[in-house]
């Protein structure tokens, strides 16, 4: 597993991380998370919990990695790795796993799903744990995007029918839906979150699911 700290990776192995993970009471992990301002801001005020961003753009986690090492703040780790290279040591590892704004091939993932990419989502998790998404886009104002990704509009109704259902197939059980307005983004303490409210008005939706095993 590759930790970024400011431009330095760093190779730690299943050993490590096992014991790095064994002194918090939770753990949270953040995929695709950008600059990692989610997982410095959250690690700050919840020192019993471990944050763990996963962002497969090493650039992107230089700034809040570096931040969080000058300020010792030792809960929160950015890991290299994507929805399609999701490092193996955190899976089932996850009290709470949080997918925010998602773009590219995450958030075609989780709109257009299919059974091994849910699996691996509900993998993440520990039995019990948490599933939070918060998505949004529009096809009149990302025309390119939505076709490259061939993106749905969204919709309740196109949610519960495909991505819900799917989820449902692997244990991840809806407990929440919640249309949001651009405003509601700014008590998530993400780079996007904060730059979406001021953006332009288009469907946003959460999402939360709890994994359930028989
Ligand atoms: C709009 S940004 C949101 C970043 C952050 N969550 C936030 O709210 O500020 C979407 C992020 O998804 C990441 N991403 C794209 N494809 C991904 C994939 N296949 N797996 C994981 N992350 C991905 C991008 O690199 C980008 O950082």
């Amino acid at each position: 597993m590759k930790v970024i700290t400011g431009k330095s990776i760093k190779d730690v192995d299943k050993n490590e991380i096992e014991n790095f993970l064994k002194v918090y009471k939770k753990v949270e992990i953040d995929l695709g998370t950008g600059d990692g301002r989610y997982v410095y801001k959250n690690a700050k005020e919840n020192s019993d919990t471990l944050f763990i961003g996963i962002e497969p753009i090493q650039k992107q986690l230089e700034n809040y990695s570096r931040k969080s090492q000058k300020e010792n703040i030792t809960n929160a780790l950015y890991i290299l790795g994507s929805i399609e290279f999701f490092p193996e040591e955190l899976i089932g590892t996850a009290d709470k796993l949080t997918i925010i704004l998602p773009w590219g091939s995450l958030l075609q993932s989780i709109t257009n799903p299919n059974y091994e990419k849910t699996a691996l989502i509900s993998n993440i998790l520990k039995n019990k744990g948490i599933c939070e998404i918060v998505l949004g886009y529009s096809k009149e104002h990302e025309p390119n995007e939505t076709e490259r990704l061939e993106l749905q509009n969204l919709s309740v109704e196109y949610l519960k029918s495909t991505v819900i259902s799917m989820f449902k197939k692997n244990n991840l059980y809806l407990t929440e839906i919640t249309s949001l307005g651009k405003g509601d983004l700014k008590s998530i303490e993400s780079t996007w979150s904060k730059k979406l409210s001021f953006g332009k008005n288009r469907p946003l939706y959460q999402l939360k699911f709890k994994k359930m095993l028989n």
